[in-house]
């Protein structure tokens, strides 16, 4: 009877089970409201692991940080490709990156790491700093002054920027000769258009992941397929300054891959998604938390103008060709800890793992627990980045937490006088984590140093309140603001 209605009964040796009242759904919509309510509720009477089912599937929730490492190791008993390839294809459409699916043989997370990481970062950063300040200073993406102040969301800026920068770092520019003024526009104009496209489809992304066919949302799926069409090959082989990431995934979709053209091209549209969703969000709550905090403001002024001062580099908005190098930027503990704590405090990744076969799962209270086949483990870092055993005051912003006494980084985070081997995961865990975060890190980073150097900036109110997180993407990454807050900016006149 139970397995006729779907409902699954706890065997001995498993963890404790909550089917939920609604068929199907499980405990989903409890869950979705607020996840960390729920699951911190659950873990009061339950203990450090127990399974929920949500939306037809048996999750294991792991809550205990200290046992963390038995599902991150990279063990035989679990899969992290599954999951991650099955949810690639529900969202951006192209055929399975799976190799066992037989569609490519690319190891995707060796381009991921050959591209992203150690030697290709140099050239990503140096063409990330030109476009910020082209699109800051030289385009007419904004038009700040000297004499008054220029209003804004913070969000909207955010936006704005780092899209342009960071879509012209991927994928290059559509014409070498972007001085003749009508094959500028014609730029501009893609870009924007690429903006509103990724913005509809990202709308409707967390619909996506939960199952629901993108044929339902009709202005989603054009969005997506317009930015398709903007990626195919014969597009993508008009611009110049592609970055070694997509130029590489173009060869190896052409080698490698039986994809016909449409499917290759939306394993790009991926990309596009995968570099953005996350980094527009955390490059908001960095620069919101920054302004509203005077020491902030205060501490990343400083060390700025100390960068500044000891590369002998001088600000000079008609002439805006700061660069800084990587080193440089490794040497900002300042900023680091700032962007550290904005995502400390959005970030809601789920990180999920699939059982290859029934085995037993270790904790570390030396307790094992029963797994069945195919079913999902799960570790949800909120649970972390808000435990007060291990952040004081949690849901405080506090700039300098993730620095030590000497104003250095902060390696060292305790619970209950044990050193914790994980305490921040805005980017992750294992095998899956972000091949992007370390240019993620740096391109924030680069934006917050700009806008220090060349913005006089102020929150319209001071004392705003913080808005609160949407938690319609949490699982995701980095949550957006439910609404936008308003700040003025104008070319700082001290140059
Ligand atoms: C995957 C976070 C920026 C490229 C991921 C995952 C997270 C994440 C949580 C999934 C990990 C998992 O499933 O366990 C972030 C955050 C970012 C950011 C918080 C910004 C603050 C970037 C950037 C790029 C990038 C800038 C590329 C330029 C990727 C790729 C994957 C990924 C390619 C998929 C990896 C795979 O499936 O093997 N990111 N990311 N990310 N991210 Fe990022």
């Amino acid at each position: 009877l139970w397995l006729a209605v779907g409902i699954r009964r706890r065997q001995p040796g498993e963890p404790a089970v909550e089917n939920g009242f609604i068929p199907y759904l499980g405990c989903a919509l409890q869950f979705g409201a607020n996840p960390l309510q729920f699951l911190r509720s659950r873990q009061k009477k339950y203990g450090h692991i127990f399974t929920c089912k949500i939306a037809g599937q048996y999750i294991h929730f792991l809550c205990d940080p200290f046992s963390y490492h038995s599902v991150i190791k990279q063990g035989r008993h679990l899969d992290w490709r599954k999951f991650h390839f099955a949810t690639s294809v529900k969202a951006f459409g192209h055929d399975s990156f799976d190799p066992r699916h037989g569609h490519t043989t690319e190891n995707l997370h060796q381009t991921f790491l050959k591209t992203l990481q150690g030697e290709a970062l140099p050239s990503l950063i140096e063409s990330m700093m030109g476009h910020l300040q082209d699109v800051m200073l030289r385009s007419d993406t904004l038009s700040p002054c000297k004499d008054y102040w220029e209003v804004d969301g913070i969000f909207a800026f955010c936006y704005k920027v780092m899209f342009e920068s960071g879509y012209l770092t991927l994928f290059g520019k559509d014409l070498g000769e972007d001085k003749i003024q009508a094959q500028q526009a014609a730029q501009k104009a893609l870009v924007l258009n690429t903006l509103e496209n990724f913005k509809e489809f990202d709308k409707i992304f967390p619909a996506l992941v939960a199952g629901l066919p993108i044929h339902v949302f009709k202005s989603a799926y054009s969005a997506r397929e317009n930015l398709a069409k903007t990626m195919n090959a014969e597009n993508l082989s008009k611009r110049e300054n592609v970055s070694d990431l997509i130029s590489m995934r173009m060869i190896l979709n052409d080698s490698l891959s039986t994809f016909n053209d449409v499917s290759k091209a939306r394993t790009h549209v991926a990309l596009l998604w995968a570099s953005q969703a996350n980094t527009l969000p955390a490059t908001f709550w960095s620069l919101f938390y920054m302004i509203r905090s005077p020491e902030a403001m205060k501490g990343a002024c400083e060390e700025v103008q100390k960068i500044l001062k000891d590369s002998g580099l001088t600000v000079d908005p008609s002439d805006p060709t700061l660069k800084l190098t990587r080193d440089q930027l490794d040497n900002m503990p300042v900023l680091d800890s700032i962007i550290k704590e904005a995502m400390r405090l959005s970030s809601a990744s789920m990180n999920v793992r699939v059982a290859k076969e029934d085995f037993l799962l270790h904790l570390d209270n030396q307790k094992a627990y029963r797994i069945r086949k195919d079913d999902v483990i799960a570790l949800y870092p909120p649970m972390l980045h808000y435990d007060p055993e291990i952040y004081e005051d949690p849901y405080e912003f506090k700039f300098d937490r993730f620095l030590d006494e000497k104003g250095q980084e902060k390696p060292t985070f305790y619970r209950s006088g044990r050193r914790l081997r994980y305490f921040n995961m805005p980017f992750g865990s294992g095998v899956t984590k972000c091949p992007g975060r370390f240019f993620a890190l740096y391109e924030i980073k680069q934006f917050l140093t700009l806008v220090l150097s060349y913005f006089d900036m102020e929150l319209l109110e001071p004392a705003i309140k913080v808005p609160p997180l949407d938690q319609s993407r949490a699982g995701l990454g980095i949550l957006q603001p439910t609404y936008d807050v308003d700040f003025r900016y104008k070319l700082r006149s001290n140059h």
